[in-house]
C-alpha cells in the first residue's frame, strides 16, 4: 500500500483516534464552525452545520469545499482521483439546518460556536437541552465567557464543557477542553477522545477567563491596540515587529483583524464589566469605533488594514 492509504487514514472513520461520537452537530457557520464542522467530516463523522443564516450556510459550504481540496492537494499530490473522492466524500458526511433544534435532535456531541453573547448563548443552549438525546454531549466553543454560566440554563451539566477551537481551525493543532464544575469524568474523557479524533492536540483547563491562550492573547492584542491608538508606531511597523522581533507568524493587529475585531471587543467588553479594576480589560475607543463602523476586520473587508474581496 502506498504511504498515502497510511495518510489518508487520519481522515477517514479509522483514524488511530476512535470516538464513540459519530453524530455531531455544530451551531454556527462562520469562521469557527464552518472549521469545526470540517475537521469532523475529514474524521469520518456525521455533521449537521447549523447556522439562522442559509446565505451564511452556502458561504460555509464553499469555504469547506475549498480548504478540503487544499488538505487533498497536499495529502494526494501523486493521486488527484483519491483527493477528489476524498472532498467529495467529506462534504457528503455534512448536512445543513437552520433551525438548532431540528439539527441537534440525533446527535451525540453538540458544538456552539454562534456569537460572543451569553444571552444568545443561553437562549440557544435551552434550546438544544430540550431537543438533543439524553446521552449528548453540549460544548461551547466560547473564547471568553465562563462554561459555568453558560451551562446554568441547562439541566445536563454533567454532560456540558468547553471545546475551544483556534483560528483557522483546520491548521491551528491546539483544542483546549475545559471543565465547568459538574463537567463529568466520562464527558470530560469523551471530550478529549473526540478532540484527538478530530486531529487535534487536547489541552485541559479549568474555567478560567480566556482559558490559557486567550488569557495571554488577548491582553497582548490589546496592548498593540494601545500602543498603535498612541501614535507609538505604524500598524504595519508593530505586525513587522512581532513577526520579526518575536518569530509570531502573524502580527498582533493582521491577527485581531483575522479573529474579528467583533469578536475581540465582545471579549474586552464582557472582561472589563467583570474585572472593572483591571487595566488590562479597559475598553479600548478605536477598537470601538472600528467596530461601530463596521470594520471588524477581513470578514468585512476592513480593520485596521484594508483587504481584497476574494475572487468567487
Ligand atoms: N484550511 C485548510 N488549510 C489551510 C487553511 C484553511 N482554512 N488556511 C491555511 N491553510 C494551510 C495552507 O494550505 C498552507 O498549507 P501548506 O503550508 O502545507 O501549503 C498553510 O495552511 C499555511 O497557509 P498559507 O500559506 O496560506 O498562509 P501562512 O503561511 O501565512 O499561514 C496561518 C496562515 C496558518 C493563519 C498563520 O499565519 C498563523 O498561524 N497565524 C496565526 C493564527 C493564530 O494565532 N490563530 C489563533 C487566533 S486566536 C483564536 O483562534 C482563539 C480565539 O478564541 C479568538
Ligand atoms: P462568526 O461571526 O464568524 O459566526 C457566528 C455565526 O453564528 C454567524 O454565522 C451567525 O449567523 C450564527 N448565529 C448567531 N446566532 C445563532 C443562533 N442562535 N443559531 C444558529 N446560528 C447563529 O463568529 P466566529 O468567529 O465563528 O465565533 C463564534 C464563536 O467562537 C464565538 O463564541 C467566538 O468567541 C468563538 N471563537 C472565535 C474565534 C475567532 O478567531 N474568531 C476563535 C475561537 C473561538
Amino acid at each position: 500500500m502506498s504511504q498515502f492509504r497510511v495518510i489518508a487514514r487520519n481522515f477517514s472513520s479509522s483514524s488511530a483516534v476512535q470516538s464513540a461520537i459519530k453524530n455531531v452537530t455544530i451551531i454556527g457557520g462562520g469562521l469557527m464552525g464552518s472549521g469545526i464542522a470540517q475537521v469532523a467530516a475529514q474524521a469520518g463523522q456525521n455533521v449537521t452545520l447549523v447556522d439562522v443564516s442559509s446565505d451564511v450556510l452556502a458561504k460555509a459550504q464553499k469555504s469547506i469545499s475549498t480548504n478540503l481540496g487544499r488538505v487533498a492537494k497536499k495529502v494526494y499530490k501523486d493521486n488527484p482521483q483519491e483527493g477528489e473522492k476524498f472532498v467529495t466524500e467529506a462534504l457528503g458526511r455534512i448536512k445543513t439546518a437552520t433551525d438548532p433544534a431540528e439539527g441537534a435532535k440525533n446527535s451525540d456531541l453538540v458544538v456552539e460556536a454562534i456569537v460572543e453573547n451569553l444571552d444568545v448563548k443561553h437562549k440557544l443552549f435551552k434550546q438544544l437541552d430540550a431537543a438533543a438525546p439524553a446521552h449528548a454531549i453540549l460544548a461551547s466553543n466560547t473564547s471568553s465567557l465562563s462554561i459555568n454560566e453558560i451551562s446554568s440554563v441547562v439541566k445536563r451539566k454533567d454532560k456540558f464543557g468547553g471545546l475551544h477551537f483556534f483560528n483557522p481551525v483546520p491548521v491551528m493543532r491546539l483544542l483546549e477542553v475545559v471543565r465547568g464544575a459538574e463537567t463529568s469524568e466520562e464527558t470530560y474523557t469523551s471530550m478529549m477522545t473526540w478532540g484527538k479524533s478530530v486531529g487535534k492536540t487536547c489541552i485541559t483547563c479549568k474555567d478560567t477567563p480566556g482559558f490559557v491562550v486567550n488569557r495571554l492573547l488577548v491582553p497582548y492584542i490589546c496592548e498593540a491596540i494601545r500602543l498603535f491608538e498612541r501614535g507609538d508606531a505604524s500598524a504595519r511597523d508593530i505586525d513587522i515587529a512581532m513577526k520579526l522581533g518575536a518569530g509570531y507568524p502573524m502580527g498582533p493587529l493582521e491577527l485581531a483583524d483575522y479573529v474579528g475585531l467583533d469578536t475581540n471587543k465582545f471579549i474586552l467588553d464582557g472582561w472589563h464589566k467583570k474585572y472593572p479594576n483591571e487595566p488590562l480589560f479597559s475598553p479600548i475607543p478605536l477598537l470601538n469605533k472600528l467596530v461601530a463602523e463596521g470594520k471588524l476586520g477581513v470578514k468585512t473587508g476592513e480593520g485596521f488594514y484594508k483587504y481584497e474581496k476574494k475572487q468567487k
